[in-house]
């Protein structure tokens, strides 16, 4: 009996890890789609109280809407996000993840939905250029373009990761590194929260940014891709992009 009971869970959970993800028609038929972010992230993706806001909260929630849907929102550490898409646990991810060669093997991107790259942040006096990083400690978020773009800085010093940017902010703040590489965007906003005590240094590289489905999910993201296509050119999403950064993000 118990030896039978197991065996069926076994079968079970085989089932479940090879389930592929859902193509649009049964998206659409369920009339819900799931959306993992990380929730902490800002201006991008945060909690504000309870509530999950920013600007690819705020673009994701438009899509869906135009495509006819309700959105069931997963936060997830940064780090987990592409690993819980290939393993079916939502939709689709919208979390700032700049478009890579290598995220491109594990997963499969749509259009981008903004342009930015990644800038240094440091106290008055400190680095300001790739040149002077040299020797430097820097604070970023671990599993991002920033750690992998500031690690090929030649001479860098020590590099520091953390689970979340705002840890790696705060790291800063603390004097712990020299500098924190982070999105050039973020950096603005921190850079006026703390009023003349960091100043922005130069941008390291730039991205494209995009949402990212489950490798092979063709159907999902030609609706993604026609969703964003129709928010750019109808005003929604100037509409969103003016209201976080008082200016329009997209691709140019
Ligand atoms: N744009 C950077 C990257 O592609 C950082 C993304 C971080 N996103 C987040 N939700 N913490 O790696």
């Amino acid at each position: 009996m118990i030896k039978k009971a197991l065996l069926t869970l076994t079968a079970l959970s085989l089932l479940a890890s090879t389930a592929s993800a859902r193509p649009w028609d049964e998206i659409k038929r369920s009339g819900t789609i799931k959306i993992a972010t990380e929730g902490a992230f800002p201006p991008f993706n945060l909690m504000k109280g309870n509530q999950l806001t920013g600007f690819e909260v705020d673009l994701a929630d438009a899509l869906a809407k135009q495509l006819g849907l309700k959105v069931q929102w997963v936060t997830q550490p940064f780090d987990n996000l592409l690993i819980g898409l290939n393993q079916d646990r939502y939709d689709f991810v919208i979390a700032s993840h700049g478009i890579t060669p290598e995220r491109s093997k594990a997963v499969d991107f749509a259009n981008p939905h903004y342009c930015t790259g990644g800038a240094i942040v440091t106290k008055p006096g400190g680095p300001m250029t790739a040149e002077a990083l040299k020797g430097k400690t820097v604070a970023v978020q671990v599993g991002t373009t920033y750690l992998e773009n500031v690690s090929k800085v030649p001479g860098v010093g020590d590099v520091k990761t953390f689970p979340k940017d705002t840890d790696a902010q705060a790291a800063l703040m603390a004097g712990r590194t020299d500098a924190w590489v982070g999105d050039k965007f973020t950096g603005l906003d921190l850079v006026k929260a703390q009023k003349g005590k960091l100043v922005q240094g130069d941008l390291l590289f730039k991205e494209r940014i995009g949402m990212a489905v489950k490798k092979g999910n063709t159907t999902l993201l030609k609706e993604l891709n026609a969703a964003l296509a129709k928010a750019l050119q109808n005003g929604t999403y100037a509409k969103i992009s003016n209201q976080y950064f008082g200016q329009d993000v997209r691709c140019r």
